[in-house]
């Protein structure tokens, strides 16, 4: 494969970071925009001297994010935020995402990715989340209209925030609350994302489509913490809260600076986050996508209790 530069906004999250691993571990150029580089350092191993390249970007700055894009075969949005104001959404989430197409357009690359998520919808206007990465994905496509768009369910991998999370509460209080338990999930291994992601990015044959990125198990979201509290050793009993109660919860929670739970994500928790049917999914890019029970242990065990594995215990 000849070698490419490719620009990855957002890469030193925690998808962004496989997705550079991906491309820097198939010989690319990998330039890693982000507003903190020297919180993207811990990526330059990832490849030879100068391979892997940190660079200080901000998606609601111009001209930082035209020198990013400058000459890039393909460049990745991955910059999404769970809680802000509903300016802060639109900057970011629409503004943001439209100012990358259209710069990464305009530098002359080939192929552009947009991370939306399941849920996205520009029609809706209770929940800024849904309504500004469906707004986005559409000024993406109105600036690079042969964008991927990628809608992953949850992601799950050993850095996540949702499966962790829940452990730690669990870990931390003597409930595990229930907010609309019947939801309907279907988590996705940040891998096979980053997978699916490098194949949109270094081949044209996903372009201009949108793709439906759940995992090969549906699960309700009080299976799931079931799930969650059984491989973190931390069982807790339910305690179911009402979503109306939860919504006035996480209206007071969202004034804090790193809200736990705000009242768009209970609004967002109502409804199912899964693949529809009959839409283009991971299969789509010859991907097997992994099971939560063959990772989430790797990670989520490392909480058990000191004392369960004793020194008499290694061999
Ligand atoms: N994780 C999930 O379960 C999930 C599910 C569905 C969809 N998604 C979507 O997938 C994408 C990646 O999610 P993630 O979990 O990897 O997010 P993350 O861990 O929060 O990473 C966000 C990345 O974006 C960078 N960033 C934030 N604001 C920026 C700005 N204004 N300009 C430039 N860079 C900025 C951050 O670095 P700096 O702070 O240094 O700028 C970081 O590298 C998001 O769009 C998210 O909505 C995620």
């Amino acid at each position: 494969m000849t070698e490419q530069l490719y620009t990855v906004i957002g890469g030193s999250g925690f998808v962004g970071r496989y997705v550079v691993q991906a491309l820097a571990e198939a010989g690319h150029r990998v330039r890693v925009a982000v507003r903190h580089p020297n919180q993207a350092l811990f990526l330059k191993p990832l490849g030879a001297v100068g391979q892997v390249l940190p660079v200080a970007a901000n998606v609601t700055d111009e001209g930082s994010i035209a020198r990013a894009v400058e000459g890039a075969d393909g460049v990745v949005n991955l910059v999404g935020i769970l809680h802000g104001g509903t300016k802060q959404f639109e900057a970011l989430q629409v503004e943001g995402a439209e100012r990358v197409a259209r710069l990464a357009k305009a530098a002359g690359a080939q192929r552009f990715v947009q991370m939306s998520a399941i849920g996205a919808d520009a029609e809706r206007d209770d929940v800024d989340y849904a309504r500004t990465k469906g707004e986005g994905e559409e000024a993406v496509k109105a600036a690079f209209p042969q964008a991927t768009i990628l809608r992953p369910s949850i992601v799950f991998g050993p850095e996540d925030a949702f499966l962790n999370r829940f452990a730690d509460l669990a870990r931390k209080s003597p409930f595990m609350p229930l907010i609309c338990g019947n939801t309907r999930f279907q988590p996705i291994y940040v891998v096979d994302v980053a997978d699916a992601t490098f194949a949109a990015l270094t081949t044209d044959t996903y372009q201009g489509q949108t793709y439906w990125l759940g995992g090969p198990k549906v699960y309700s979201f009080k299976d799931l913490l079931t799930y969650i509290m059984d491989e973190a050793m931390q069982k807790r009993p339910f305690l179911p809260i009402p979503a109306g109660i939860a919504e006035i919860q996480g209206a007071v929670m969202s004034l804090l600076p790193n809200p736990p739970l705000t009242r768009g994500q209970v609004k967002m928790l109502r409804n199912d986050n899964v693949v529809p049917e009959g839409a283009l999914g991971i299969d789509a890019f010859g991907i097997t996508p992994t099971p939560v029970e063959s990772i989430a242990p790797s990670y989520l065990v490392r909480h058990r209790p000191h004392g369960r594995f004793s020194k008499k215990d290694a061999v």
